[in-house]
């Protein structure tokens, strides 16, 4: 059976993962940083090193490509893709795992010289996490039609800066056509960054849907005072209204069932001081559910919790729609054959629904997709914890090749 280089595919893990880190050790790249620069620059580098062409688009996404004789030239790629931006404190792991993991593919069928028939891309899409410039998922989304690339370049970060003015200065935008079209067929490969895997005992996980996801972010205004001389009853307290609003949301979350969940990840309060009620409150919400309908009962909460406390707390509260995807369903057909592929080099798989935001959600609008997860140890992520045992990752790496191969080589 042909194997990926496993021992380069970790020692590229570890180097990426070293890549813009802060001077406090700390892996926070969002995205068109300069430390962003660095991690697309070293994967520019390998990725010309082995001898792949490499094409920008328009929102910075990063293509690298194993072409084909002239015959297969026209047929639509399989692509495999992932992000290389990261949170704000962050493992080595989420995303860079998928691209790399593709590098790898590209080099082991290309040493093989296996006769594939249509082009290989992996891509490496700008801004998965949406930490820096809302909304997530925007390179792929951007990709695939569903957001107008001027929209996006237009986006700023809370110092003001625009995501085009950033790209250009790090040197990854460019406005020449790709020279392939939409993928037939998209395939990542991810950590799986939830518990399920690593506690059942299971090595590969076959992706059946992801989550759907809304981002709002909320303003409470009521009046600045006196901490100590104005009576409670007299208070306009945004931060009070605001903790309640959280509060009384994920409460809701917790009643709803699990696949329902509410998170407030930022809360910002103004003035700040220790002795002055808040005036004003910034704070996110992180709405998610597998099915459409829990997640419009979450927005529904929403809407209602902050009605009641705006009324009850003398507050105005104005909620802005950040972003919305849809809960995605991935293709039955390549998911069989990661079970096959699975089965094949023994590793026990089994089916889940994930949790977290991909770019294969995206993609799901223009192609057929997939994902093939591996156990994340004590299902943590989103944090430097976040950790897969070597042989998963290189497990998970095979199954790839398996696949890849396999749809490079169907006449479909
Ligand atoms: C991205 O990792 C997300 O799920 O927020
Ligand atoms: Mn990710
Ligand atoms: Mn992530």
């Amino acid at each position: 059976m042909r194997t990926i280089d496993g021992d380069k595919l970790l020692r590229r893990l570890e180097q990426l993962g070293s890549t813009g880190r802060n001077p406090q050790g700390q892996l926070t790249r969002l995205a068109a940083t300069a430390e962003d620069r660095a991690a697309r620059d070293l994967l520019v580098s390998w990725a010309k090193c082995a001898g792949f062409d490499v094409h920008i688009d328009q929102i910075g996404n990063i293509f690298f490509s194993l072409m084909v004789a002239e015959k297969g030239r026209r047929a639509k790629p399989i692509m495999i893709g992932s992000h290389i931006d990261t949170v704000v404190d962050a493992g080595i792991l989420d995303g860079c795992y998928g691209v790399l993991a593709g590098l790898s593919v590209l080099e082991a069928i290309r040493e093989s010289g296996v006769d594939i028939s249509k082009p290989i891309v992996v891509a490496a899409f700008t801004n998965e996490e949406g930490v820096r410039f809302t909304p997530d998922l925007m390179g792929s989304l951007v990709y695939v039609g569903g957001l107008d690339v001027q929209e996006a370049l237009n986006k700023v970060d809370i110092h003001g800066r625009r995501l085009g003015d950033e790209l250009r200065a790090i040197g990854y935008l460019n406005d020449k056509e790709l020279p392939f079209g939409y993928p037939s067929k998209y395939v990542e490969l991810h950590i799986e960054q939830g518990p399920v895997l690593h506690s059942a005992g299971k090595s590969i996980g076959v992706v059946e849907g992801i989550t759907g996801i809304s981002w709002w972010r909320a303003i409470v205004e009521g009046s600045a005072n006196h901490a100590g001389t104005t009576p409670m009853k007299l208070r306009k307290d945004a931060g009070y209204a605001a903790m309640r609003i959280a509060t009384d949301l994920i409460d809701f979350a917790r009643r709803a069932g699990s696949k329902a969940v509410a998170t407030v990840g930022s809360m910002h309060f103004e003035r700040g001081a220790i002795n002055v009620i808040p005036a004003r409150v910034i704070f996110t919400v992180d709405l998610r559910c597998s099915d459409e309908a829990g997640l419009k009962e979450l927005e529904f909460a929403l809407v209602d919790i902050a009605d009641r406390v705006s009324t009850e707390f003398s507050v105005s509260v104005q909620k802005e729609p950040l972003a919305r995807t849809h809960p995605s369903v991935m293709d039955e057909a390549i998911a069989e054959q990661i079970e096959i592929a699975a089965r094949r080099r023994g590793l026990p798989s089994l089916r889940l629904v994930s949790g977290a935001a991909h770019d294969a959600q995206m993609l799901s609008r223009v192609a057929r997709a997939a994902m093939i997860f591996v156990p994340s140890v004590g299902g943590i992520s989103h944090s430097p914890a976040e950790y897969t045992q070597s042989n998963e990752l290189v497990n998970g790496a095979n199954i790839l090749l398996d696949v890849v191969e396999s749809l490079a080589r169907q006449n479909v």
